[in-house]
């Protein structure tokens, strides 16, 4: 689908007060071409503190009376994961540009829905998967698409999560069903192997899970899975969410590996070149309030892997990392039509399919064939 180029200046709705929609509506404040920003949260409290803080026009708690305003044409969705779909549905009913926070949706036949009327609707919707925006994942892709290892035969990807980030996904969803590893957080290493990768189907899956943390909460703890392409390729995939408190990754470590005809590439991103040790206690996680239960390590996390949070972290009081290249990105392709490297909301829909095809493979026990149309998983979800 061809990008489509907006006004000459944005305006702006951001559903989702908290930490994610809060750095994204800063760099919406400091970017020149974001002319008027109305913020929401159901917590009224939250959506009043970002609209003071970044002195938006305009500040609600119900997203319908945002997304009804005249001067509104560009959205950006950053509820918790469970609560995507009714504003979702809303702004493509306003025909909007769309920024939405992953997944998807955690139903898979309101997945469906949303992505068969974007695509009718001939929306540009664009999903936050903002690792692509990290350097060396850019420099990677240019040297797969330049063709400098060949044909890509074997994928191996771990993925590993200091486990606050479970617990406070958890806590936010009143329903835990599709609450796993993999379609909560493996989603990110998952959308970057089938980037990588390239335009290639998957045919076969064959996966197992654990649960001895997170089964009590109707969750995994980590997931194995092994994927056949319908070229051939092989890609396993090990992800869990459940490293504990003290682990010094404060969110989210990989570790990639891809094995061509021609050459080799090998990516080490379990953030261990920057690493502080302090007699101080340092908190895991990526929250500005206190929702986290750190129980009783909260006092034993001294040692961190700076940079273990991959979107971005604050410094000189700002957010800096790839979620900001990511948003401003958005605007600048918003504005000028521009080719960037966002996850589209059909390659996230995709890539929900194939989360909860390992997470189903892994409840079933047998190797699960993969249909044509994804969208025939649906029968299993
Ligand atoms: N891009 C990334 O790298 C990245 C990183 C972390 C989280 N995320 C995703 O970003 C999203 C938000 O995560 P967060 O950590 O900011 O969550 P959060 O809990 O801090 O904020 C979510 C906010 O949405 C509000 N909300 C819920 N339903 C609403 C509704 N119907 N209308 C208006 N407000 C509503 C909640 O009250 C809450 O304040 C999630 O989907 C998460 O998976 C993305």
């Amino acid at each position: 689908m061809s990008v489509k180029k907006l006004v000459s200046k944005i305006g702006l709705a951001i559903i989702g007060s908290g930490d994610i929609g809060r750095a994204r509506a800063e760099f919406a404040r400091i970017y020149p071409g974001v002319e008027w920003i109305g913020v929401c949260d159901i917590n009224r409290e939250r959506a009043q503190l970002l609209a003071d803080e970044i002195q938006a026009d305009f500040v609600t708690s119900d997203a319908a009376e945002l997304l009804s305003r005249s001067e509104v044409n560009a959205v950006i969705i950053a509820t918790n994961e469970t609560a995507h779909y009714a504003p979702v549905l809303l702004a493509i009913e306003r025909n909007l540009s769309i920024f939405i926070e992953k997944p998807l949706a955690v139903d898979f036949a309101q997945s469906i829905e949303l992505s068969n009327q974007i695509a009718a609707a001939g929306i540009d919707a664009v999903m936050g998967y903002t690792q692509r925006f990290r350097q060396r994942f850019l420099v990677v892709k240019e040297k797969l698409d330049t063709n400098q290892i060949g044909h890509v035969t074997s994928v191996t990807a771990k993925g590993m999560l200091n486990r606050t980030i479970a617990n406070m996904v958890l806590s936010r969803a009143n329903d835990h069903r599709n609450i796993t590893p993999i379609v909560t957080s493996g989603t990110h290493m998952l959308d970057m192997c089938f980037w990588l990768m390239g335009d290639i189907k998957p045919k076969s899956i064959f996966a197992r899970s654990t649960d001895k943390i997170f089964g009590s909460s109707g969750s995994k703890d980590t997931t194995m899975a092994v994927i056949e392409f319908n070229n051939d390729t092989l890609l396993s995939v090990a992800h869990s969410w459940a490293a504990p408190e003290n682990w010094p990754g404060g969110v989210y470590g990989m570790q990639i590996g891809l094995i061509g005809t021609d050459g080799v590439i090998e990516i080490d991103d379990m953030h261990k070149e920057v690493i502080l040790a302090s007699n101080h206690y340092q908190p895991p996680g990526y929250k500005r309030d206190a929702q986290i239960d750190l129980k009783s390590n909260r006092q034993n996390r001294n040692v961190d892997f700076l940079t273990s949070i991959p979107f971005g972290q604050r410094s000189q009081s700002e957010m800096w990392g790839p979620i900001r290249e990511e948003t401003f990105s958005w605007f600048h392709r918003l504005l000028t039509g521009a080719k960037t490297p966002h996850t589209t909301a059909k390659e996230g829909h995709e890539n929900l399919a194939i989360c909860m095809a390992i997470d189903y493979a892994a409840k079933t026990g047998g190797i699960l064939e993969i249909p044509q149309d994804l969208n025939n998983l649906q029968q299993y979800f």
